[in-house]
């Protein structure tokens, strides 16, 4: 967790620094300090809330000049949110100053051995404890700080992005990563670096990724990459295909909004190049080398987290349905503690909007070593997860900067769904006249995910009537079921309303002791193989009073006779019904949330990679 950005170059660094942290606020957004240096020396300013307070707090400071500085928005993990724990950290000395975005495992162990050399730490951070310990080498082995920097590195046990300055070289920052990302941006005369690119877009295109295990040394306008075992590297330089637009609101109030309504052209744009109606084809690049393997798999493991697991278990009912492979979709956080059997006939999907998520990751690293093939499902380019696995698929929708996920589940979607209809015609499952016809139907999609957008001031009219309740039940059936699962994840998280997700079915077994007057339940009741059986669950709660919101079918008259409020959606064919049948549920809670006045794009306690287990 966490967002970091860091500049050197010919221009005045702390407004730089704002506002890249501004754009990695998604990250975390507890606290935010910046570190400059200048004639008056290295200075540190931090300040407990978000960075916009950390910039006013800078407001009437003189002293704020300097060409290089490092800067940092934090997600809490060790220590409550305050100003001392935000970062950056000095040293003891105050002659070094450093950002961390990551945990320090074995900090306590560290801390200790420091205490006993009589260091003093002002702050619960485990970063505190990382920075004394390089100066401890540092002061210790006499070196310089990069050598010290490596010597520490091969000591730290956890996860870390660092970038480090020091008050004697006012031309230099250090940085390294393992497990949390790192860009660096390559400019004219300048660098920057940040935990994704969107703080370096509008300066410059050329970026190189850190890799694990890397030191990247930028001194007197030179960058140098080296490992942790002192082996120099050659920095790739990519070229940036995003455009800073994206990065921006463009006239919506919030980002989650915006991202809502791109969704039939992010979709459009995730099946752009793969998807030809016209010729009958169908082709996943990232599949291409491993299409036999995917073909002959036993077993199809999906794993991820958060909404990302609910796309997944959206691709257990179409590669089951398409392609006749068993399907096990997994928690990653409870996949990589267990013991799970694994081989190399498995085909593992690791599903993931950053490609940052650390418990994915994880999962990732497991099944590799028992020699599963890895596929990735990734939106963002060149993240971690996507150069972990063996092979992917990226989703192409863009920056995803709203902290709810929305239009990166659509697209994780589109893409399984393309997977699991190339699977199911290469393995003959799926009949060639079928396979046609479902491309035809895919193509639709978009435009009526449009037709489904326009339904907001509908939608909003609902959530004026809801807006006060405590708690919310959403049930779905079949497809329709992890959406169900995703719109109630959608409302507790950014509205703080009590929500769950169930099959509708398993309603009678508990949750239907909820249900009352004041009970609001949202069904997908889309017509579709389960729609009658949905027909009588929505009759069990309307005969215990509960308060029905029901999304269906165009043209639906049975359950509206039923429901208090219908939500009218295109017809499509029931396997991609959820790309369609999620749009009310975001639009929903995206209402109730501002109407209850709580902060959409930055929910509390949250953030948007979450790179901490
Ligand atoms: C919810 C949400 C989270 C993420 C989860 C996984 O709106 O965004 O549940 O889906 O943290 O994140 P990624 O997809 O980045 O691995």
């Amino acid at each position: 967790m966490c967002g970091i950005v860091a500049y050197v170059g010919k221009q005045d660094a702390l407004p730089i620094i704002i506002k890249g942290l501004k754009r990695l606020e998604y990250r975390g957004y507890d606290s935010a300090g910046v570190a400059l240096l200048n004639d008056s020396g290295l200075s540190v300013y931090k300040k407990k809330g978000k960075v916009s307070e950390l910039e006013n707090s800078l407001k009437d400071n003189a002293n704020l000049k300097s060409l290089i500085g490092i800067g940092h928005t934090r997600w809490a993990t060790h220590g409550e949110p305050n100003d001392v724990n935000a970062h950056p950290h000095y040293s003891s000395s105050e002659n070094f100053a450093m950002i961390h975005n990551g945990i320090i495992e074995n900090y306590e162990v560290i801390k200790t051995d420091l205490i006993n050399k009589g260091y003093k730490f002002h702050s619960e951070t485990d970063s505190e404890v990382f920075i004394n310990f390089i100066e401890d080498i540092y002061k210790k082995n006499q070196c310089s700080l990069e050598e010290a920097v490596r010597l520490a590195l091969q000591k730290v046990v956890g996860a870390y992005a660092i970038v480090l300055m020091n008050k004697e070289e006012p031309d230099t920052l250090i940085a390294a990563r393992k497990g949390s990302p790192l860009v660096i941006g390559v400019g004219k005369e300048e660098y920057f670096l940040a935990s994704d690119a969107t703080p370096i877009i509008e300066y410059t295109n050329q970026v190189v990724y850190l890799d694990d295990y890397e030191i990247a040394v930028i001194r007197n306008n030179n960058l140098q990459i080296k490992t942790i075992e002192n082996v120099e590297t050659h920095p790739y330089i990519n070229q940036l295909d995003m455009e800073l637009e994206a990065i921006e609101k463009g006239g919506f109030d919030h980002f989650m909004l915006k991202e809502i309504y791109e969704q039939p052209r992010s979709i459009a744009d995730c099946m752009r190049g793969r998807l030809d109606v016209k010729s009958g084809r169908l082709v996943l690049g990232g599949l291409r080398d491993y299409m036999k393997k995917f073909q002959n798999a036993h077993r199809i493991i999906i794993t991820a987290c958060g909404t990302s697991w609910h796309a997944g278990l959206v691709a257990e009912y179409l590669f089951e349905e398409f392609a006749r492979i068993p399907v096990e979709v997994e928690y990653a956080s409870e996949f990589r503690y267990r013991n799970p059997v694994i081989n190399e006939r498995d085909f593992v999907i690791a599903i993931s909007q950053s490609g940052e998520t650390a418990d994915t990751l994880a999962a990732i690293e497991l099944a590799k070593s028992k020699g599963a093939t890895i596929f990735g499902v990734c939106n963002v380019v060149g993240s971690s997860i996507a150069r972990a696995t063996h092979a992917g698929s990226y989703t192409h929708a863009g920056p995803e900067i709203g902290v709810a996920s929305t239009k990166a589940f659509t697209a994780q979607i589109s893409v399984l769904s393309m997977m699991a209809l190339m699977l199911g015609y290469q393995r003959g499952t799926l009949p060639e006249g079928q396979f046609i016809q479902f491309l035809h139907e895919l193509e639709t999609v978009p435009a009526k995910v449009e037709k489904a957008l326009a339904l907001n001031s509908q939608v909003e009219e609902i959530a004026k009537q809801f807006k006060d309740v405590r708690n919310f039940l959403y049930l779905g059936r079949g497809y329709n079921f992890p959406v169900a699962l995703e719109g109630a994840l959608k409302l507790k998280e950014i509205s703080y309303i009590h929500a769950e997700g169930y099959p509708a079915a398993e309603m009678k077994h508990g949750p239907i002791a909820l249900i009352d007057e004041e009970m609001p339940v949202v069904f997908i009741a889309t017509r579709d193989s389960s729609y009658e059986k949905v027909v009588s669950n929505i009759q069990e709660v309307k005969a215990r009073k509960g308060k029905i919101i029901a999304v269906v079918t165009e043209g639906d008259t049975m359950v509206k006779k039923m429901a208090d409020h219908t939500i009218e959606i295109p017809s499509s064919h029931e396997a991609f019904v959820p790309l369609i049948s999620v749009i009310p549920l975001q639009l929903l809670s995206y209402h109730i949330a501002v109407m209850r006045g709580c902060n959409v794009d930055q929910p509390r306690n949250l953030a948007k990679s979450v790179t901490v287990e």
